[in-house]
């Protein structure tokens, strides 16, 4: 039997075996065809899978509102992959997406050994400069660091009560020597991707989350103790339709119309159900099977097209019955581009990658010295063809310096035959990389004076 793949947030190494990881978590895959005006990341399955974009996309297709959250780790120097990143919400703010950037300066501190001050500082110089120069919109993002946002650390806190250190073992392989506070990361994660949600900070609408594949651990984390968290489940009935039922828990029995000795409070119940049924009957449900007493209530005429709408109207009710009323995040997952070097991109490793402050004498000599996938000499590349599935110099024109499909095709293509040769490739990723840095760096000089007014107010 082959061993279970575990994907470490934290680890130098990962597997690259993305089939047997969308199999193994139950991701979906991207397919560029269903989204509107595909990004190059897209269209070359650089962005390979997802989880619940489809309720983003519905959400941008019907005018209705949608947010972007992700984070980034102020480690230092920000480099090619994070760039990736910023890229992708570039990409959903477009579609109209309203964004929020947490600047994840505790789990730097606690993963990292860095002082919240040192974060600060890069953040600003490193991280929030580049956003500013990559054309986010500072009127429609707002970066936020999860030191000074106590709602995060609450939430994270509260949704804490439905996990156990087991679960967190499996999850993230800690075990009895792991420190608290690296433990505590994820849970702050997790508040960060809920928050967005929250009425102070934009409401219920579907949030979606771009990050690597290594941080799907995190998102299966929040999936999980959302779902938990609510107080109205929704499941396929086995004969067609839906049925809601109520969860109970400590924290919602008495709204839900259970006594403190763990009987039922007709009333209540009753005025719950109430609830429910004029809410349902707003979307148009009119058959609805009641049963108050064991709390559930079926939608026989739902279907699958209606459980978006009906999660909503839940999510609605349980908000006005006090609770927080979150929607499970949805998530999409970019590739990893091998470093220059041939092992992980790592800001700790400066040969690794290009860092969006490099020089342009820098990046040449760096480019000049990562693998290749030519042969040993002009005469057998030639006669065999080079390979760009592992040159670097072609990977990084795919990944970040060729928005060009057909010119990108033509470079795999002469590559492969032997017509270009190593060197040649090499020259031509040297052109576009300077000639994209030169830019963003003119850019990020230009939109400096705009770094300030990405900062939320309570990250100022
Ligand atoms: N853990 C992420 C990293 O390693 C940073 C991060 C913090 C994040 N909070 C987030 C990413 C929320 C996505 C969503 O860089």
């Amino acid at each position: 039997m082959v061993e279970d793949i575990r994907i470490d947030p934290w680890s130098s190494s990962q597997s690259t075996d993305y089939g047997r990881i969308v199999d193994q978590f139950g991701l979906s895959e991207v397919d560029p065809d269903l989204l509107p005006s595909p990004s190059m990341l897209h269209r070359r399955r650089i962005v390979f899978a997802h989880r619940d974009l489809d309720v983003v996309i519905a959400a941008q297709q019907a005018g209705r509102p949608f947010g972007v959250l992700t984070g980034l780790m102020p480690s230092g120097a920000m480099h090619l992959g994070h760039k990736m990143v910023i890229d992708q919400v570039r990409w959903f703010q477009q579609l109209g997406a309203d964004v929020t950037i947490a600047v994840a300066d505790l789990e730097a501190h606690a993963t990292r050994g860095l002082s919240l001050e040192q974060c600060r500082k890069t953040a600003l110089e490193e991280y929030v400069a580049n956003y500013a120069a990559m054309g986010l919109d500072p009127e429609r993002t707002s970066v936020y660091f999860q030191s000074t946002r106590p709602v995060v650390q609450r939430l994270g806190f509260s949704l804490a009560r439905k996990v156990n250190l087991s679960e967190m073992e499996s999850i993230y392989g800690f075990d009895g020597e792991s420190n608290l506070a690296h433990v505590q990361a994820p849970l702050v994660q997790v508040g960060d991707i809920v928050h967005p949600m929250l009425d102070e900070h934009g409401g219920l609408r579907p949030i979606v989350v771009p990050v690597g594949i290594d941080q799907d651990p995190h998102l299966r984390l929040t999936r999980g103790l959302v779902a938990k968290s609510n107080w109205f489940n929704l499941n396929p009935i086995k004969h067609g339709g839906l049925s809601v039922s109520l969860s109970v828990q400590d924290i919602n029995a008495e709204a839900l119309g259970i006594t403190p000795e763990g009987g039922i409070d007709s009333v209540r119940r009753a005025s719950v159900f109430k609830t429910l049924t004029s809410g349902l009957s707003e979307l148009g449900f009119a058959d609805l099977l009641q049963n108050p007493k064991h709390g559930t209530l079926g939608i026989p005429s739902a279907t699958a097209a209606d459980a978006s709408d009906i999660r909503n109207t839940l999510l609605g009710i349980e908000r006005r019955l006090g609770g927080l009323g979150l929607l499970q995040p949805a998530s999409t997952y970019h590739r990893f581009a091998v470093g220059l070097t041939g092992d992980k991109m790592s800001s700790s490793d400066p040969k690794s990658t290009i860092f969006l402050s490099d020089d342009i004498d820098s990046i040449e000599k760096k480019i000049r010295s990562a693998f290749s996938g030519g042969r040993a000499t002009v005469e057998e590349h030639r006669r065999l063809g080079g390979d760009p599935d592992v040159d670097v110099s072609y990977q990084y024109m795919m990944y970040f310096f060729e928005p060009d499909d057909d010119a990108l095709k033509e470079c795999n293509e002469a590559y492969r035959s032997g017509s270009m040769l190593a060197g040649e490739m090499k020259q031509l990723c040297v052109e576009k990389a300077s000639a994209w840095m030169r830019e963003h760096q003119e850019l990020k000089q230009q939109n400096a004076h705009l770094v300030d007014s990405f900062l939320a107010d309570d990250s100022r």
